[in-house]
């Protein structure tokens, strides 16, 4: 699986720094509050738990499923909802954890989702951000790391389902693109 990155961009290390740096303003803001962690599946489970564990906050964590990717590298521009959040979000801070905000379609459509649902706040922190890849507005108030426009993978983020695993983040070779 190694043997398929091109190059590494964001190393366990690199990782574990941002987490540690996002963790410690994230307690900051939300001190006193109990906000709702909510984690978009699959891609930013595995950011949302080592962020997570760098919050000295009491927070619930939840979970919301949405689709627009179908698997591939490009946005289908159609963005649909999977699997709903478990609780009434009505009056709760609300943190979206991302792994990538790339179109913003994504994000726009779970913040969207949220304000209807009368949350009282709604903040989002992302690991990674692709501002050149934005079609609509959609903004991060906790940045990882602003990445080139590139289809990245690992530490969550995938490639038809694979390579989440992998514990950085780097290219995929274009190679792969062609032979799977
Ligand atoms: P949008 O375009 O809606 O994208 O902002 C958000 C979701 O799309 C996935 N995504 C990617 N996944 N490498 C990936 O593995 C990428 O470069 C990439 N860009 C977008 C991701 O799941 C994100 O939640
Ligand atoms: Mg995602």
């Amino acid at each position: 699986m190694n043997d398929d990155i091109e190059r590494v961009l964001y190393s366990q290390t690199d990782i574990a720094d941002a987490c540690a740096r996002l963790g410690k303003q994230l307690s900051g803001d939300y001190e006193g509050k109990v906000p709702v962690v909510l984690s978009v599946l699959s891609g930013a489970v595995f950011f949302t738990t080592d962020v997570m564990r760098q919050m000295n906050t009491y927070t619930q964590l939840d979970f919301i499923d949405v689709s627009s990717y179908h698997g591939g590298t490009k946005s289908s521009g159609e963005v649909q909802l999977v699997t709903d959040i478990s609780r009434d979000v009505s009056g709760r801070d609300v943190l979206i954890i991302e792994d990538i905000v790339d179109t913003g379609r994504t994000l726009k459509f779970i913040i969207d989702l949220l304000k209807d649902r009368h949350a009282k706040s709604v903040k989002v922190c992302t690991l990674l951000d692709k501002p050149t890849g934005r079609v609509l507005e959609a903004k991060a108030d906790y940045v990882g790391f602003v990445v080139p426009n590139e289809f990245v993978v690992g530490y969550g983020l995938d490639y038809k389902g694979e390579y989440r695993n992998l514990p950085y983040v780097g290219v995929l070779k274009p190679k792969i693109y062609m032979d799977k």
